[in-house]
């Protein structure tokens, strides 16, 4: 079997995919989060550690195996956090989130030092403040007795490749999101280090998504039940992987992905920049291949938090229940899904989310209904980021994450987005997509054409409705109005 690891926001996962491309047992164990000040977001790397060795052991224990029936690991993780190591390789503070949005100040000044064309240029990117460059830059001006500590820096998922194996080391994917990479040599980009007074020995080597970046070791092979010196792939960050792992590996093939963030993953042959750099442009998980996409940072999440916040202790099933009495458009109610800032479209850590357009008339179904709609209008606004990037729109969306539970919301989805909905059978797209990496790293599958023939498995098909967008049209663009009518200062 091969062994899928995501290193998630919510939970740290293991997923046990057998040769025939069966996934035989799903571990997980949740991760809490921190929030300090409003707009900031942080975990314990040995949080994700410990939960990573239960989630291993209870996956075992699910599929009734040993270590010594797992040929491979692969990892996946949640992007672009920023883990700080001291000399000793233990995390100097608690690991600063994707969704953070402390770093505003930061991606000015480094705008200013490289000026956007240069930055664009060598990383195919804009600064994002969720982005770890950004982050390391916020360390170096709020906390410069830790920063003055730091010895390697880290994605998530790589914490946990050290914890396995020992070895520092990143996947090409992943490293992207870091904005210090080269997009078209894929490696660490010299002159943007220098640029930033960033030193290049801080920064794990670099590999391929199938490459492999070590073997487990003994003191985890104890700690997780693994085999020691089981091999260890490079994966990819987790949106590479899950576009693996729903077989979203070819141009023509998009991923739409509703976790916590909400997703639009176009791969490409070629580095596809948008010359304002809007969207995200990072390697591929496949070797040789890239992506472009467009990530809103509270889809699923901003459902959660509607959830727990304002029918604590309501069941999913009876709130989406109720808003599917209300008609297209939620009767003039407008959500608006930014609730941890944006990036996509609107690069903007200090949006904030708002319902508009309250009436005595709304229930809680409508403010529901509202919720699923703002999310639905938010991935349409990234995938004509996309469109509007110059980028071919695709014969297919593979289409999965917790939103696509719901029959109501995918058909909201498909509607909003007017273009038909495959779903994939893969509730842990990017554990599976790691395992599947491992699987042709180890020589399991040819390559990845071969590991998702015999492994991705695709559901019904969620066709627009026969009113279809055009239902959803005025309330459009009652949306993409509100943005600029509240944060007038930032558009
Ligand atoms: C991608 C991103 C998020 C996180 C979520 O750029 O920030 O999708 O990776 O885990």
């Amino acid at each position: 079997m091969w062994l899928g690891i995501d290193v998630s926001t919510t939970a740290s996962k293991a997923l046990l995919l057998d040769e025939e491309g069966v996934v035989r047992a799903v571990g997980r164990s949740a991760h809490t989060l921190q929030t300090p000040r409003p707009g900031w977001s942080e975990q314990s790397p040995d949080e994700w550690w410990r939960a990573t060795q239960h989630a291993i052991r209870e996956a075992c224990e699910e599929a009734g195996c040993t270590g010594d029936d797992i040929r491979g690991v692969g990892l996946s993780g949640q992007m672009h956090g920023l883990v700080a190591l001291d000399g000793d390789q233990n995390p100097i503070r608690p690991a600063i989130l994707w969704n953070d949005g402390r770093a505003a100040d930061e991606c000015d000044l480094i705008r200013a030092r490289l000026g956007l064309g240069s930055l664009i240029r060598h990383t195919g990117n804009d600064a994002f403040a969720g982005f770890t460059a950004p982050k390391l830059l916020w360390m170096r001006t709020h906390e410069p007795d830790l920063f003055d500590r730091i010895q390697h820096v880290l994605l998530p998922k790589d914490y946990i490749r050290l914890k396995l194996s020992g070895e520092l080391a990143t996947d090409r994917a992943g490293a992207g999101g870091t904005l210090l990479l080269d997009l078209e040599s894929r490696d660490w980009s010299e002159p943007v280090l220098k640029a930033l007074e960033l030193p290049m020995e801080w920064f794990p080597r670099t590999y391929e998504g199938t490459d492999m970046t070590g073997r487990v070791s003994a003191d985890a092979a104890r700690l997780t039940g693994l085999k020691a010196g089981t091999p260890i792939v490079a994966g990819g960050g987790d949106q590479a992987a899950q576009a693996v792992g729903v077989g979203a590996i070819k141009p023509d093939v998009f991923a739409l992905t509703i976790g916590t963030s909400g997703v639009v993953f176009a791969p490409t042959e070629q580095p596809f920049v948008d010359p304002h750099g809007r969207v995200h442009a990072f390697p591929n998980a496949i070797p040789d291949m890239w992506h472009v996409m467009g990530v809103m940072l509270s889809a699923a999440g901003s459902l959660q938090w509607y959830r727990d916040t304002l029918a604590p202790g309501v069941g999913f099933d009876e709130l989406i229940a109720e808003a599917d009495s209300i008609s297209p458009g939620s009767e003039g109610l407008t959500f608006l899904p930014y609730l941890s800032g944006e990036r996509t479209p609107h690069a903007n850590p200090n949006a904030r989310g708002a319902f508009i357009g309250l009436s005595l008339a709304h229930s809680r179904g409508h403010l529901t209904r509202a919720v699923l709609e703002g999310v639905a209008f938010g991935l349409k606004d990234n995938l004509e980021l996309l469109r509007n990037a110059g980028l071919a729109m695709p014969a297919e969306l593979r289409a999965s994450g917790g939103a696509m539970g719901s029959a109501l919301w995918g058909q909201i989805l498909s509607d909003v987005l007017a273009i038909s909905l495959v779903t994939v059978d893969a509730s842990e797209g990017a554990a599976l997509g790691a395992a599947m990496l491992a699987g042709t790293g180890c020589g399991g599958w040819a390559n990845i054409d071969e590991a998702a023939k015999n492994t991705v498995r695709t559901g019904p098909i969620i066709a627009p409705s026969a009113t279809g967008s055009a239902s959803y049209s005025a309330a459009y663009e009652r949306f993409t109005s509100l943005y600029p009518a509240l944060h007038p200062s930032t558009d």
